[in-house]
């Protein structure tokens, strides 16, 4: 879908650059907020798997920016906030940021250093992996993301404290709920208004951290693979039912300017400024202006390789743009 389309016809997709926020997921964060109230008391927040910064914009217009702007406040009483993502950010008021992965254990390591012997109030993670389209895969490969936030949940996460984790609804949802229960007394999947309906995205919205007595952090692994999956999930939680509100009244689809249909298509808040897909892009212009020819894709164990070659020469070129 074009630019000007989605303007048109998705009305968090608008609003979004309307009201500054670099991605609609925005919305998704603020809804979690409005039903959950899970800023409240918050002073320290992880924000896992945070590019384009959506989420961590919210955080610092929540959380930061009120802080910061009231006259009594002293720089040791603000708000830490700190980011993480594979993916570079532009930069954010109030935001560290680590460029990272989250399931490497060296991550979390350099988070807990950030919190200087201190614990979060609040994790959230909004990870996902670049969706294949084969549901039981992608909801498997954003399972190991939940995992690896819970692994830094349980390293930085004060008592009491909240977690709200992105997932992939499937047929282990069940047995995601059951193991998040042995560390959260209050678990609900909660779809926001914002989260298309089409898509099996959803949130676990995690409150009171209370993991069992005598837990090891080294144990997690073990701990969750003794959990057995049980049938059925609907009655595990309560969802919020999505109601399609993020679709435009029709005389904006329609567009007519009789029918007041005169919006203006606006440009992106903030582009992603390293994006994976840079090198693909740059090559496909080299491309079209007959500088290159695109002549296959291989895959080696750690990476995906282009071969080009240069026209009307023997010359080849080999370019790295991505990992499989
Ligand atoms: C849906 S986007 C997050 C959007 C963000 N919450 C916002 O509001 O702008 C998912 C992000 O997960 C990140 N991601 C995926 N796997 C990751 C990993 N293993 N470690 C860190 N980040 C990861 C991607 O780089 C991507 O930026």
């Amino acid at each position: 879908m074009g630019k000007a389309s989605k303007d048109k016809r998705d009305i968090y997709y608008r609003k979004a650059k309307e009201e500054g926020w670099r991605a609609r997921s925005a919305f998704k964060l603020l809804q979690i907020d409005e039903e959950f109230n899970i800023f409240e008391g918050v002073k320290r927040v992880v924000d896992l798997c945070a590019a384009p910064g959506s989420w961590s914009q919210v955080l610092s217009r929540k959380l930061y920016l009120p802080a910061k702007s009231s006259p009594d406040c002293r720089d040791i009483d603000l708000p830490l906030i700190v980011a993480i993502d594979l993916q570079p950010m532009a930069p954010i008021d109030g935001v560290i940021q680590v460029q990272g992965d989250i399931t490497n254990a060296r991550t979390a390591e350099v988070v807990i250093r950030h919190f200087d012997g201190c614990k979060a109030d609040l994790v959230v993670c909004d990870g996902a992996p670049d969706v294949t389209g084969l549901h039981d895969m992608d909801e498997f490969v954003q399972s190991q993301l939940i995992l690896a936030a819970l692994t830094i949940v349980t390293h930085v996460l004060r008592v009491g404290g909240k977690f709200i984790a992105k997932i992939f609804r499937g047929k282990d949802t069940s047995l995601l709920y059951c193991q998040l229960k042995l560390f959260f007394s209050h678990v609900t999947f909660a779809k926001p208004k914002s989260s298309r309906n089409s898509s099996i995205e959803a949130f676990a919205v995690c409150e009171n951290y209370s993991p069992p007595e005598g837990f090891n952090e080294k144990d997690l692994y073990h701990l969750l693979e003794k959990i057995g999956s049980p049938s059925g999930v609907e009655d595990l939680g309560f969802w919020i039912t999505s109601c399609f509100d993020y679709r435009l009244p029709k005389w904006v689809v329609g567009g007519s300017k009789q029918e007041g249909g005169s919006y203006k298509s606006l440009d992106p808040v903030q582009p992603p400024i390293a994006p994976p897909y840079k090198t693909a892009l740059e090559l496909k212009k080299a491309a079209n202006h007959g500088i290159l020819e695109i002549d296959k894709l291989s895959l080696n164990s750690d990476h995906i390789w282009l071969h080009c070659v240069i026209p009307n020469s023997k010359h080849t070129t080999q370019h790295q743009i991505g990992e499989p």
